[in-house]
């Protein structure tokens, strides 16, 4: 559904991404790691428009979004949870919700977004804390509430950069029955993730990137045992 064919990112001098081909099937979970500054968060950013590739082509459901802007490409269905969660804190998580919901699908009635409402709050576990201050949840809330917001914006495909960053085991494990409770209510889903553990239980498959470039691609047992793999994590002490 989503194919990135030779997508290229240059800061300054610094080749950040460098021709990146990868695709993303209907229904899969990918995960793409690697070390730090290996240029994942920028991949994600490419993808979802928040910065503009300088070569390549990224198409999603067979249209070409290489150049479309970061609406265009949610209205289509790249839905984005991000690291840092920046919630409106004075209003519910309800409000906050609903707000993605009337984003994230152009001329949805109100009627229709708070459906999509109540059906994401119950999948993300937050009905309990629906009326609560968004500014008022703990960081496993906090990290539930990104995930939620993003789900409430309808996505095809959702992006998530180290969306469990932060989280105690058990809680990164409930975040993993999550992200695999949404994958089942039809969503293909590509993550970043430092977490092995978490990249080992959730991953069908596995890119990893380094300087830029996919030095490695398949199921995770076979990317752990890649020599190139491991001396990129080994080489930079990750
Ligand atoms: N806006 C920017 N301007 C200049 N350089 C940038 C910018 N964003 C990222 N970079 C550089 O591009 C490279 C890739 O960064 P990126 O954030 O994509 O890496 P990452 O794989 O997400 O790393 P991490 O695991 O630490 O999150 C790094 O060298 C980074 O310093
Ligand atoms: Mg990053």
């Amino acid at each position: 559904m989503l194919r990135l064919r030779g997508v290229s990112k240059t800061f300054g001098g610094l080749r950040a991404v460098q021709g990146v081909s990868l695709e993303v099937q209907p229904g899969e979970i990918l995960a793409v790691i690697g070390p730090n500054g290996a240029g994942k968060s920028t991949l994600l950013n490419l993808i979802s428009g928040l910065l503009s590739a300088d070569s390549g082509r990224i198409e999603f459901l067979g249209q070409d979004l290489t150049h479309a802007a970061p609406e265009v490409r949610a209205w289509r269905g790249l839905g984005r949870a991000f690291q840092i969660v920046q919630p409106f804190p004075e209003m519910s998580v309800r409000e906050n919700l609903m707000v993605g919901a009337l984003y994230g699908t152009p001329g949805t009635s109100v009627q229709a977004a708070r459906k999509v409402v109540e059906r994401v709050l119950e999948l993300s576990g937050l009905a309990g804390k629906a009326q609560h201050p968004a500014g008022e949840l703990s960081l496993l809330e906090d990290k539930r509430l990104e995930l939620a917001r993003a789900l409430a914006t309808q996505p095809k495909l959702l992006l998530l950069d180290e969306v469990m960053a932060g989280l105690r085991p058990a809680e990164a494990q409930d975040a993993v029955r999550l992200v695999r409770s949404i994958r089942d209510s039809g969503v293909s889903v590509l993550f970043i993730e430092h977490l092995m553990p978490v990249v080992r239980a959730l991953a069908d498959r596995v890119v990893v990137l380094d300087y830029g470039q996919v030095i490695a691609e398949g199921r995770y047992a076979e990317v752990a045992e890649n020599p190139k793999v491991r001396e990129a994590y080994l080489g930079r002490g990750a």
